[in-house]
């Protein structure tokens, strides 16, 4: 969703960090782009529709040491050159870029207008820089011009803006994320570390209800309800920039789900004491939910079954987005559980902020430290499955379900037994993704790559996954993919089956083999051409995608064959899986 990049200090070839800044947050999605440089004391500005990847940084090399820059997923106005970022005020003394939504836009906009400010985008963003002018001229301080301006603003944002006569950039958010890069000749803020990484590893988090303004000397962040100074430290990031880029596969997605031979046993390399205690939280909760979005939602409601089948624990999962109406149920005692890879996603944040106000507490399972759900949990547990760029989910949905796995075990006092279990199955996914049996899921994905169809089915904890695999092969390879319940299907959508439909079976050994089996049996009689993703054969599978037998954490090895399945449709049918259309890496809008 959008990224926001920014530099202040003695290089003078901030236009360039720009462009290559916004290259490295590209796979957070986004449909246009735009950068403004201070160049010769007048603001420069250039945008355009498409894709940053085609731009040449060399284009931008005339000397300016103030710049900002832009890749928007757009929310109010089209996708159009005049509605792309960054947007300034009449005299272009200020430029914006910004990320969320401003609600009150339309009346801040009429206000302004009436003032005499011309507009030449549909945007919210663009009543910023104009509302910010109003304030400057009650004030010749920039910053305090911006911390007015931002009283006026109700909805979810991070913006930045740069400021020609003092020279500055001052960024402030609430609810969208920015973090500061501390460079050994200025400041850099972005939406993600990747933009700056390759110039500083030295981070410093503003968080929601902050601002920080620096002129590329010297950094105050302060508090924007009061004015008040906050001390920030400075964090060393500890991943390299090799983990966060491709490595020798030609897509993050590839190359993510082959992370996924160690990223659950590190995700099982948990703080025992934190586990224990996070699962008497759960123990001792009066009402626990279990809250996410998208494939983090699909971890929670496999969750739901962990719980139950392994600690007889009832716990309720919501979609963040409908968690506003279980707030009758929430106690100061009720537990809210939040699981997000990026930690930045608009509904999960609202959830939190509505379990708050009852005084709940929130425990957090998110993959990016110091994200703002991070910093914003009573406790988190990392996932530490490294960065996942692709827009797809994969190795977080793996490490989400194995920390939540866990946490039953712990909860039904069998904290060893989980964690053998879960490294055996790491080992076995290590083994099992190995070249031929990717070109195996490869050769199904040739077989089935012209269906415009595709039905998955499971049971219990194969549920969650059967609903997933729709998600994961609807998001890269725009195949129309639907999960089912496996003994949902006779009750209407199997009059969707004919000769040939691709039907996929999420099979384990366990109590509900025999009725998934029963439930593809009813598909191929109808035509269905069932793929069985299983520990063993069966005489009802027309294709077999063997797994290993992992137990209770069969949805976590099941899952991957479809991912690398759904990879391969979405490259054989032309598309991009990192960047998938109309989707971004983390929502930050509601
Ligand atoms: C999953 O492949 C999608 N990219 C999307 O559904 C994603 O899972 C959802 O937006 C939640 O993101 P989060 O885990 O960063 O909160
Ligand atoms: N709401 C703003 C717009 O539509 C920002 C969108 C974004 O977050 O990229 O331009």
């Amino acid at each position: 969703m959008c990224g926001i990049f920014g530099y202040v200090g003695k290089r003078n070839d901030a236009g360039a960090l720009a462009v290559e800044g916004l290259k490295n947050l590209e796979y957070r999605g986004y449909d246009s782009w735009g950068i403004a440089c201070k160049t010769d004391g007048v603001v420069l500005i250039e945008k355009s529709t498409g894709k940053i990847s085609t731009v040449d940084s060399n284009d931008f090399r005339e000397s300016c040491s103030l710049a900002i820059g832009h890749t928007r997923w757009a929310t109010h106005g089209g996708v159009t050159e005049f509605n792309a970022h960054p947007h300034a005020n009449g005299d272009q003394k200020i430029a914006v870029v910004h990320n969320g939504i401003l609600e009150n836009y339309q009346e801040l906009k009429k206000d302004l207008m009436e003032k005499g400010h011309e507009f030449l985008s549909e945007t919210d963003t663009e009543v910023i820089p104009h509302l910010i002018e109003e304030y400057l001229k009650q004030t010749d301080d920039f910053a305090y011009a911006v911390r007015m301006a931002c009283k006026d603003f109700d909805g979810r944002y991070a913006f930045l803006a740069l400021h020609t006569e003092s020279n500055t950039l001052v960024a402030a958010r609430r609810g969208s994320p920015l973090i500061v890069g501390v460079g050994d000749d200025g400041y850099f803020v972005a939406s993600d570390i990747p933009a700056f990484m390759e110039h500083t590893k030295l981070v410093q988090y503003l968080d929601d209800g902050e601002m920080v303004v620096t002129n590329g000397d010297n950094i105050i962040f302060s508090d924007l309800e009061t004015g008040d100074e906050v001390v920030k430290r400075e964090i060393e990031i500890t991943w390299s920039i090799e983990q966060a880029q491709k490595g020798e596969f030609e897509h993050y997605m590839l190359k993510e789900i082959m992370d996924q031979k160690e990223s659950v046993a590190r995700a099982v390399n948990q703080n025992e004491e934190q586990i224990y205690t996070l699962a008497e939280a759960i123990r001792n909760a009066k009402g626990t939910f279990l809250v996410g979005c998208g494939t983090a939602a699909k971890a929670c409601m496999a969750a739901e079954y962990f719980f139950s089948v392994i600690a007889e624990k009832h716990v309720n999962f919501a979609p963040a987005s409908e968690f506003k109406l279980y707030h009758h149920f929430l106690l100061p005692e009720s537990l809210l559980i939040v699981v997000s890879q990026s930690g930045e996603t608009a509904d999960v944040l609202e959830a939190m902020k509505i379990a708050k106000s009852k005084g709940s507490k929130v425990l957090a399972i998110v993959n990016v430290e110091g994200s703002t759900i991070d910093r914003e949990a009573d406790y988190t547990l990392l996932i530490n499955a490294g960065p996942e760029r692709a827009v797809a989910s994969t190795k977080a949905l793996t490490g989400q379900m194995a920390v939540l796995l866990l946490i039953a075990y712990t909860l039904a006092d069998k904290t060893q037994e989980g964690k053998r279990l879960l490294l055996e199955t790491s080992s076995k996914i290590n083994d099992m993704l190995n070249p031929r049996y990717v070109e195996f899921v490869e050769s199904i994905a040739e077989k089935i790559q012209e269906k415009s169809d595709l039905f998955i089915i499971g049971k219990s904890w194969n549920y969650p996954m059967a609903l997933e695999s729709a998600i994961k092969i609807q998001e890269v390879s725009y195949v129309h993919a639907e999960g089912f319940a496996g003994g949902e299907l006779k009750h209407g959508p199997i009059a969707l089956i004919e000769e040939g439909t691709p039907c996929i079976a999420l099979v384990g050994n366990d109590e509900v083999k025999a009725d998934i089996i029963s439930n593809a049996i009813e598909l191929k009689a109808r035509g269905g051409h069932i793929i069985g993703i299983s520990p063993e054969n069966n005489e009802v599978f027309d294709e077999w995608i063997k797994v290993p037998d992992a137990g209770a954490a069969q949805a976590i090895v099941n899952i991957i064959p479809v991912q690398a399945l759904a990879y391969f449709l979405a490259v054989k049918r032309g598309k991009d899986p990192d960047m998938p259309r109309n989707l971004a890496k983390s929502v930050t809008v509601k």
